[in-house]
């Protein structure tokens, strides 16, 4: 039943060919010479290696914390997973488990490239939420890489599984890519 309502939902933002422009590396982006302060979330996880994505807020900054969650509802992450991130009709955000792994890198490509096009670049499946359904990209939904870690640090202040999986789980292999 969920998984149905999710798929409906995900089918819904993934109507072809728009997954196709997620997909394509934008080549001014990876010239270093012209790198500015904020990109479009997938030219950052292009320009960026693997691995090598780092969020700079903290779950302690309250006012990044109120942005993101703003920008959490107007992307509208929150009719997809609720709208504090503990799930609603496709996999909870804020528990111990973590899909493709927990730590910010995955993340962050993830909600910019998709669940598809993540696979496509070698990350893979580690765990199962309560719904299994692609997670739609939404690299060209949310504006830019700050609004995307505004978001990010707003999911990670709203978790509450055991301590020890907060950034991936060591016992699920889900700690990094
Ligand atoms: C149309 C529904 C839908 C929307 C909209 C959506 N998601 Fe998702 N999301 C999913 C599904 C389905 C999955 C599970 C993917 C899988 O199992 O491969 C997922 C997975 C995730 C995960 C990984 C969860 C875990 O436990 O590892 C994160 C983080 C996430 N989404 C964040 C976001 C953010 C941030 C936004 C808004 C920018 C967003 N999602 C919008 C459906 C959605």
């Amino acid at each position: 039943m969920l998984r149905a309502l999710c798929l409906t939902a995900v089918m819904a933002l993934m109507a072809p060919p728009g997954n196709a422009q997620a997909t394509g590396a934008s080549p001014e982006a990876t010239s270093p010479a012209a790198a500015p302060k904020t990109l479009k979330p997938i030219e950052r996880a292009d320009a960026t290696p693997a691995g090598k994505l780092k969020n700079p807020y903290k779950v302690s900054d309250q006012t990044i914390v109120k942005s993101g969650q703003a920008l959490f509802v107007s992307a509208a992450c929150s009719g997809c997973h609720g709208g504090t991130g503990g799930g609603g009709i496709c996999p909870p955000l804020t528990d111990g488990v973590w899909i493709y792994g927990g730590d910010d890198d995955t993340l962050f490509r993830l909600v910019a490239y998709g669940s598809q096009t993540l696979q496509s670049k070698g990350y893979t499946r580690k765990a199962e939420e309560n719904v299994v359904a692609p997670m739609p990209a939404m690299g060209t939904v949310v504006a830019s890489d700050d609004d995307l870690w505004r978001i990010l640090t707003f999911i990670r202040a709203q978790y509450h599984g055991p301590a020890e999986c907060q950034f991936g789980c060591p016992k699920s292999g889900d700690a990094g890519h």
